[in-house]
């Protein structure tokens, strides 16, 4: 570490005590905002514990959906996030116009959304979801319901098959990270790492075919020794969310895991797991808005109170809906 970096992360820790400031930090995030994150999690784990902090500031590191989500749930703290542009490609893949046209043409449906949408979205959405409880929210909804499950098509699909409903239409988006991982390259892993788990969050371009192959590893971690149809390789493939992943990586005793997901994760799980060797499925996998988050801008956050996430009551209100009725659920 050097010098700059120690000052930094001094100033930091002392202006978190002095706005009586916590800073959460997504599974993605850069090593060194990892480093200085009061919790670190995934999707879910962040709103909850958003939920239940004391601090009156909440500086989001991770992407502006997460800390929009943090605010709707928290309207009485000041949420910041160090950099506006965090953005995020599969919540961009739909706007809250195409969401009104699309219920109209389902308007008995339930909409889901996953938690990779805006404000907006959610306002109009009946539940919100992340990839750790997708497929328990869907369940909770009656049979006879139609579903529209919103924005992933990958994690729709996945859903669709973990509970084979049929009445689930899905919204035709994807994240570019994760869509990038696609299945000849898993099968090219699972053919050289004969002896590894796979760890494969069901945002991934691979999640539908994998699903096929090998089963649908019940969501929650469940090891399964699929033979199917995956060119005779027999091997053990989880979906995972990051959370779940990173509960997965120190439960197992497997030596060896190849990780399908944004590689931030990895080092997370190399610091808790020193025994373990991580794999990266593609070392391209990397969310550029994650990793505009630096440290530099987590202190100037701290310092000048920036950049403020603020929802506009009337659409918070409404979202804050659909995030509680999740948050009943789980
Ligand atoms: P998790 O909720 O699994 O952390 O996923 C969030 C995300 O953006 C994945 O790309
Ligand atoms: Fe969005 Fe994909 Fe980045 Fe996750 S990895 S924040 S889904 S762009």
């Amino acid at each position: 570490m050097d010098r700059v970096e120690v000052d930094l992360k001094q100033e930091i820790a002392r202006l978190k005590r002095e706005r009586d400031a916590v800073i959460l930090a997504h599974n993605y995030q850069l090593p060194e905002v990892q480093d200085v994150a009061d919790f670190i999690g995934d999707s879910l784990a962040l709103s909850q514990k958003a939920a239940s902090t004391d601090a009156k500031v909440i500086v989001f590191c991770g992407v502006h959906f997460m800390a929009e989500t943090a605010s709707i749930i928290c309207p009485d703290k000041r949420v910041l996030i160090p950099d506006l542009e965090a953005g995020c490609s599969l919540a961009s893949t739909i706007t809250v116009e195409q969401l009104r046209a699309w219920k109209k043409e389902h308007p008995d449906a339930v909409t889901v959304c996953y938690i990779n949408t805006s404000a907006d979205v959610k306002a109009e959405c009946d539940y919100c979801c992340t990839s750790s409880n997708a497929v328990k929210v869907v369940k909770s909804i009656p049979e006879d319901k139609p579903v529209l499950f919103l924005p992933d098509m990958f994690l729709g699909a996945y859903v669709a098959e973990v509970t084979k409903r049929k009445n689930i239409y899905i919204w035709p988006g994807e994240c570019h990270v994760h869509a990038g991982i696609r299945p000849s390259l898993v099968l090219e892993m699972l053919k050289t790492y004969r002896d590894a788990e796979f760890l494969i969050h069901p945002e991934c371009g691979c999640t539908t075919s994998m699903v096929y192959y090998f089963g649908n590893g019940n969501g929650n971690g469940c090891v399964v020794n699929g033979n199917g149809n995956g060119n005779g390789i027999s091997c053990n493939v989880k979906f995972l969310s990051t959370e779940g992943m990173m509960k997965y990586a120190r439960q197992t005793s497997a030596k060896r895991l190849i990780v399908a997901t944004e590689v931030g994760i990895l080092y997370r799980m190399r610091k808790e797991n020193p025994d373990k060797e991580f794999i990266p499925i593609s070392s391209d996998a990397v969310c550029k808005y994650m990793k505009m988050i630096t440290l530099d801008k987590v202190y100037r956050s701290l310092r000048d109170m920036v950049y403020e996430v603020k929802v506009p009551e009337e659409t918070a209100r409404r979202a804050r809906r659909a995030i509680e009725r999740m948050l009943a659920i789980n």
